[in-house]
This record gives C-alpha cells, sequence and structure tokens, in this order.
C-alpha cells in the first residue's frame, strides 16, 4: 500500500543525542536530558492529533548502567520527576502510561511510582505511552525465555505449542501492536538493541537533528514521508 493517508498507529523513538546537545553548549550533560525529557512532553502532546495511538520511547538501555553515577542517578531522578509532574495532565489527556524493560534493578520508590501511574492510567484510551526503562532487546528476550521455559518445566505448557504468538505474549510488550515505523534521532543509524524482536517488519528513520531539537513539526515531516513507503512484509507489490 502506498496511500499517502496511511498513518503508523505506533511510533517508536530512539531518543538520542541529549548528552551532544548539552556538551555542544558548554553545559552538564544532565541538562541534555532534562530538555530531553521536556520534549517528550510536548511529543506526548502532538502525537494523538498526527494519529498515533501507541507511543514508545527508548529513555534507559540495560546497557546506560555504563555511564557514570551522576548521570544514571541524575536520569533516575528525571524518570520519577516526571511521573509525578505528568500524573495529572496524563490523566486529563486521557493517555495511558507503561513501561517496559526489568524494573528489579530500579530503585524501590521509581517502581513504586512505576507502579502507580500505569494503574492510575490503565484505563486511558487516548494513546498509550510506553517508556523503556532499563530495556535490552536481548535481556527481555532472554526473561521471556525464562518464563516460558519455567512454565514448561511446571507442566502448564506443552514445549512444542511454544509459538510467535505465545513468545509475543511473554514479552514485555504483550500489550503492544508491533512498531509500524521506529526513529531515531541524533544521526546515530543503529538499533542499540531497542524492540529486535518486535521491530522485524518496522520501518525505520533516522534524522540528525538531536532529542533536544525535535519538534512535532519534525515528526510531522516524517510520517508524511512514512506514508509514502510500500511495506511488503516479505510479499509482492500488488
Ligand atoms: C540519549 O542521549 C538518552 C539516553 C541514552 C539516556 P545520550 O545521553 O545518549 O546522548 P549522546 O548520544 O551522548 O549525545
Ligand atoms: C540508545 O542510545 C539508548 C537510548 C536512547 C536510551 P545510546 O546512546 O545509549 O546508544 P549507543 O551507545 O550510541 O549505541
Ligand atoms: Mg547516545
Amino acid at each position: 500500500m502506498s496511500d499517502a493517508s496511511v498513518t503508523p498507529r505506533h511510533v517508536a523513538i530512539i531518543m538520542d543525542g541529549n548528552g551532544r546537545w548539552a556538551t555542544q553548549k558548554g553545559w552538564p550533560r544532565l541538562v541534555g536530558h532534562r530538555k530531553g525529557s521536556e520534549r517528550v512532553k510536548t511529543i506526548v502532546r502532538a502525537a494523538p492529533d498526527l494519529g498515533i495511538t501507541h507511543l514508545t520511547v527508548y529513555a534507559f538501555s540495560t546497557e546506560n548502567w555504563k555511564r557514570s553515577t551522576e548521570e544514571v542517578l541524575g536520569l533516575m531522578k528525571l524518570f520519577a520527576r516526571y511521573i509525578q509532574r505528568e500524573a495529572e495532565a496524563l490523566s486529563k489527556e486521557n493517555v495511558r502510561m507503561c513501561f517496559i524493560g526489568d524494573r528489579k534493578r530500579l530503585e524501590p520508590k521509581l517502581q513504586e511510582l512505576m507502579a502507580w501511574i500505569e494503574k492510575r492510567t490503565e484505563n486511558n484510551t487516548r494513546l498509550t505511552l510506553t517508556v523503556a526503562i532499563n530495556y535490552g532487546g536481548r535481556d527481555e528476550l532472554m526473561r521471556a525465555a525464562r518464563k516460558l521455559a519455567q512454565q514448561a518445566a511446571e507442566g502448564l505448557i506443552d514445549p512444542d505449542a511454544i509459538d510467535e504468538s505465545m513468545l509475543d505474549g511473554a514479552l514485555d510488550t504483550a500489550h503492544l501492536p508491533p512498531p509500524d515505523l521506529v526513529i531515531r534521532t541524533s544521526g546515530e543509524t543503529r538499533v542499540s538493541n531497542f524492540l529486535l524482536w518486535q521491530a522485524a517488519y518496522s520501518e525505520y528513520e533516522f534524522t540528525p537533528i538531536l532529542w533536544p531539537d525535535f519538534t512535532p513539526e519534525v515528526l510531522a515531516e516524517i510520517l508524511s514521508r512514512f506514508g509514502h513507503r510500500d511495506r511488503r512484509f516479505g510479499g509482492v507489490k500488488t
């Protein structure tokens, strides 16, 4: 289908370039992360009017623990603050907020806030905002494999019955359709362990814009290009 009216339902974003944005201005990296979290708010607000029903953002990878303690703690604080400060607005705007990634390594207080906002917004339907924190595609697949192996060992499932949909259901993203479009900012053209299974047939867009400079206008422009792409899913053009 190459119909200009086609809008991606599920857009996933690798929000990259906060550090460079701040460094270029002679500021600490955390200033870039703060600005980046403001951008998330702006994009969340703009997304439904652009036809997006699911927005997934990569905020912290399983590899990001390698960064300095100061940066990691600063990011964790920003996540907690985002939840606390946005709770009211998300409810008003009918946005459901969810998380993917392994929460066990996060501070208990942050885990509590995550569970609280998920519960508070669970019936909201205008947009599903999913934030990936301590998320890695390989880690998620490993945890899903463990879960299914455990169920098989307990005799709850037959190993031969494990199919794609069962694996889908064991992933953190069980609540989501696959992403139609994955966007990465900052000019890097790699996947960095994001949605490895789910993005098997996603379109990719790479933009040199650093995440703190990303705007709804840029997003709208990327989406308009998406409408002209020919997604074949392994078939032939009809
Ligand atoms: C993306 O920005 C945010 C996170 C990974 C937490 P970066 O912090 O990776 O910014 P750069 O790539 O160093 O510019
Ligand atoms: C990917 O960005 C992870 C997030 C945006 C959260 P990174 O900056 O961590 O990725 P690499 O290190 O450039 O691959
Ligand atoms: Mg980066």
